[in-house]
């Protein structure tokens, strides 16, 4: 096919909040598979986005594989960070390793979307308390910390909302990545 300018796109999130079912919608339709399975380590496609031919990592995001994610900050151009709207209990953990990647050294000053995502299920937090530093109308045995990003001032950054299985808000992130990169 035509492409255009490349750029590099770095999936994270922690494990089963809906990377690789995000890269599925992304894709041409007939290429989509209809059944996703925990991924191993990490996969790259590459997909065309309007004029940019964007190679996407789609990261693990279990425990023992996360530590794969920092050997491609350096060639990031854009994050994609994958959240589980309903997962409060690992609200904070998806929120440390937020702060820890985007303190690391390697990764640039690059835009972030994140993906509020599943937002079809009943008990997903809407993108604004997600966005919040802390849910204080939860009590703090269900994990009332949320991801604070309002903490990020060095680097553009987004909060969509996404249902994975229905694609409905994935354009949304993506064009205002694609807007920042082209
Ligand atoms: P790892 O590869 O293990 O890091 O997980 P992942 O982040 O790639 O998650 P994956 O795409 O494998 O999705 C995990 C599960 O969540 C699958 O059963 C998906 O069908 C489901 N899922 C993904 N997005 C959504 C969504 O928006 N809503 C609902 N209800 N389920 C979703
Ligand atoms: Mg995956």
């Amino acid at each position: 096919g035509v492409s255009g300018k490349k750029v590099n796109v770095l999936v994270v999130g922690l494990d089963n909040s809906g990377k690789t079912t995000i890269i599925e919608r992304l894709k041409p339709r007939p290429k989509q598979s209809a059944e996703v399975a925990p991924t191993v380590g990490f996969s790259v496609d590459e997909l065309q986005k309007g004029s940019l031919t964007f190679t996407v990592f789609d990261m693990s995001g279990a425990g023992r594989y996360r530590t794969l994610w920092e050997q491609y900050y350096r060639e990031a151009d854009a994050v994609i960070f994958v959240v589980d709207s309903a997962d409060k209990l690992r609200m904070v953990v998806a929120r440390d390793e937020m702060e820890h990647m985007l303190a690391h050294p390697n990764l640039r000053k690059v835009p972030v979307v994140f993906f509020a995502n599943k937002k079809d299920l009943p008990v997903a937090m809407p993108p604004v308390e997600i966005a919040q530093a802390a849910v204080t109308a939860l009590p703090p045995c269900l994990g009332r910390w949320a991801l604070g990003l309002d903490n990020i001032k060095d680097r553009p950054w987004q909060i969509v909302p996404s249902n994975g299985l229905s694609g409905e808000g994935i354009d949304k992130g993506v064009d205002w990545l694609a807007e920042r990169l082209g």
